[in-house]
């Protein structure tokens, strides 16, 4: 198994690399530019990583940079922020984005990157499990509206991802357990044999055995890398990835960003897709009752969905609602699934029944 994998897409490919200590790639690509350059994480990752963050401001070109916690972060204020700053510091088309931390860092940063001067150099350094299995690689960025996540962004590669698996210990738990839901979705839309692998690996998976969770972060590293690599700008192959998150992210806008973290709401999603692929689509019982084994293993927040119109009116602000059809998930089999657009809101409805 390769610690470095490429995301072949043409003249904008770079590599996936299992690093040891973020600081010093930091330094290796600052020292590579006279321009100036912005580490963008948020006041929770600083607290914990002091020591390099403020080795990493002594820097003559390294402005730290801290942006709020959560979805809200993810708004035009955050950008709006970004891009004065750097303006003000003198940015140009040579300056580098240093993005330390989850998911929400990654997109912020990726989208202010991505409309700087039209677009400048960033580097992901995800320090969460969810963004080094998944949002760091791939390229899409953006913020939320009030009306639904990620409406407004673009898709925009960094120059590399630099995974640093050492940030895993001071995650916690809950976010941990959270970005297995991704995790799982590999297994479920691609990858019939990492299913198996991480059904009979679980207690070690929840103990963090570290060895078990690289293994785990190159296999999804590689299965989101070769997905992208097919289709980028997401017409078809790609759609894939979206397994579970029609109804996760109207949970999340429903939910108003509050209580539930995006892992959850897709472990929600998921149970939603799972019961509609075997309900009306072609995953046979036997392929359900295993599926949803592994995702009962789970202790999710409760969830109370007190209007099922309101709620549904939220699944019609996702991105993957085009020309008044839905654009839905569906498993035929553990490992293998496919588009349809045969998923109706009442069915959707129906199987909110499920949580
Ligand atoms: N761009 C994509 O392709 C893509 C894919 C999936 C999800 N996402 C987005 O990612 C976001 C969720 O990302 P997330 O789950 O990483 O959440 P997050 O970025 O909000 O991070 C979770 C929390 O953990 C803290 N944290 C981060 N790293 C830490 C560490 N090493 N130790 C201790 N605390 C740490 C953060 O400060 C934050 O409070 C959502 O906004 C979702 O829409 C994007």
């Amino acid at each position: 198994m390769s610690n470095k994998i490429k995301v072949d897409l043409g003249k904008n490919s770079y590599n996936i690399s299992l690093i040891e200590g973020f600081k010093n790639s930091v330094v290796k690509f600052a020292s590579s530019t006279k321009s100036q350059c912005m580490l963008i994480t948020q006041k929770e990752i600083l607290n914990l990583y002091k020591d390099e963050i403020n080795e990493l401001s002594n820097l003559p070109n390294v402005n730290i940079f801290l942006i709020d916690q959560g979805e809200n972060a993810k708004s035009f204020e955050s950008i709006s922020l970004i891009v004065n700053e750097m303006a003000k510091k003198h940015f140009d088309r040579s300056s580098l984005v240093f993005a330390v931390g989850g998911g929400v860092v990654g997109d912020v940063a990726g989208f202010a990157s991505s409309i700087f001067m039209r677009g400048i150099k960033y580097i992901q350094y995800p320090t969460t499990l969810l963004a080094m299995v998944d949002s760091a690689i791939g390229g899409k960025t953006g913020i939320n509206l009030k009306d639904g996540k990620n409406l407004v962004g673009r898709i925009y590669q960094p120059i590399a991802v630099e995974i640093d698996t050492n940030f895993l210990s001071t995650l916690p738990d809950r976010e941990l357990q959270a970005a297995l839901a991704e995790v799982i979705k590999y297994g479920f839309i691609y990858d019939r044999e990492f299913f198996d692998y991480l059904v009979v690996n679980s207690i070690k998976i929840e103990n963090k055995d570290i060895d078990v969770l690289q293994k785990i972060i190159i296999q999804c590293c590689e299965i989101k890398s070769g997905i992208v690599s097919e289709d980028e700008n997401e017409n078809e192959l790609r759609m894939i990835l979206n397994f579970g998150h029609t109804v996760g992210h109207a949970l999340e806008s429903f939910t108003n960003y509050k209580n539930l973290l995006h892992g959850e709401a897709i472990f929600y999603g998921m149970k939603c897709a799972l019961y509609l692929s075997n309900k009306f689509g072609n995953l046979s019982n036997d392929e359900y009752d295993i599926s949803t084994q592994l995702l009962s293993k789970f202790k999710l927040p409760k969830l109370d969905i007190d209007n099922r119109e309101t709620f549904i009116n939220f699944v019609k602000n996702d991105k993957k609602f085009r020309e008044k059809k839905i654009r839905f998930i569906l498993l035929d089999e553990i490992g293998k699934s496919r588009m349809s657009e045969d998923i109706t809101f009442d069915q959707i409805k129906e199987s909110l029944s499920v949580l």
